[in-house]
């Protein structure tokens, strides 16, 4: 059984649909990558997996587990499972940087201050923010602030992460880092991983599967290589509009 599914999801807000029957499946340790145009519901699709948002109908699952119906602990334990990194990093300004990384362990407690500061030089090795620690987010620019929320994410070791556009607003080579960084941590530590990007290139070159959302819905979801060759005039038009071709793909990895 896959690890997450969507159910037929829609959403509405104030009558006005932006779900209109979303469907599909994340295996356990699969690195999803999810596109698709500006306002198009990808934010709103991943905040309903911890129940930022929940469905007007349809359903959304983690294991078996109806994460929407869910109350009490059992809804704790769900938001426990997933690492999010918020689209804009949303640091807090009057903390460093490696207070604001340590935050997600403060909260959770149950962390003794050595395995804090051990966890958290080792997030900020990972996105080599090291030397950023004692700063603070007006102090350091925006691709630090990024790597400052990735570091965040990953702090608490979750098996389950979700990243809404890492990469937006960074230079293409930090742009590849950050790629690269959220590609080893899904295949070193089995990270289930479900990335919203614009970014549709660095998706084709390190997601397993990419899925593109339009008007509220999946216009396809399917690995890479067949992603390019797809024949849905939407998923064409997108590619075009990138001028991304199938020899892309012999730049994967
Ligand atoms: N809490 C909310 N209340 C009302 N409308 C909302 C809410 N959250 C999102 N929306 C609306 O839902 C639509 C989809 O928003 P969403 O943030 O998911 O877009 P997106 O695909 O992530 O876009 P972008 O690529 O610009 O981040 C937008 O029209 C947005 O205004
Ligand atoms: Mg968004």
């Amino acid at each position: 059984m896959p690890q997450i599914r969507f159910e037929n999801v829609v959403k509405l807000f104030d009558g006005r649909e932006v779900l209109s029957g979303v469907s599909f499946a994340v295996e356990k340790g699969e690195m999803l990558a999810i596109a698709g145009p500006s306002g198009t519901g990808k934010s709103v699709t991943l905040k309903h997996l911890v129940r930022l948002l929940t469905p007007t109908s349809g359903s959304v699952w983690l294991d078996d587990v109806e994460i929407s119906s869910a109350t009490g602990t059992e809804l704790a334990t769900i938001r426990n499972r997933f690492g999010y990194l918020f689209q804009g990093g949303a640091l807090l300004g009057w903390l460093t940087v490696e207070e604001n990384v340590a935050l997600p362990l403060r909260e959770h407690g149950g962390y003794d201050e050595d395995e804090i500061s051990k966890r958290v030089t080792e997030a900020l090795e990972a996105v080599d923010l090291s030397d950023a620690a004692d700063l603070y987010p007006a102090e350091i620019s925006g691709g630090m602030q990024k790597r400052a929320g990735l570091a965040r994410a990953i702090v608490r070791r979750n098996d389950i992460i979700l990243y809404d556009e890492p990469t937006s607003g960074l230079d293409p080579v930090t742009s590849t880092t950050i790629n690269r960084l959220i590609r080893r941590l899904n295949k070193e530590r089995g990270i289930t991983s479900i990335v919203v990007t614009h970014d549709l290139q660095g998706a084709l070159l390190f997601a397993d599967r990419v899925l593109m959302l339009k008007n509220g819905r999946v216009a396809e979801v399917s690995k890479p290589e067949e992603f390019v060759r797809s024949s849905n005039p939407d998923v064409r038009e997108f590619l075009d509009a990138q001028f991304i071709t199938p020899d892309l793909l012999e730049k994967r990895l």
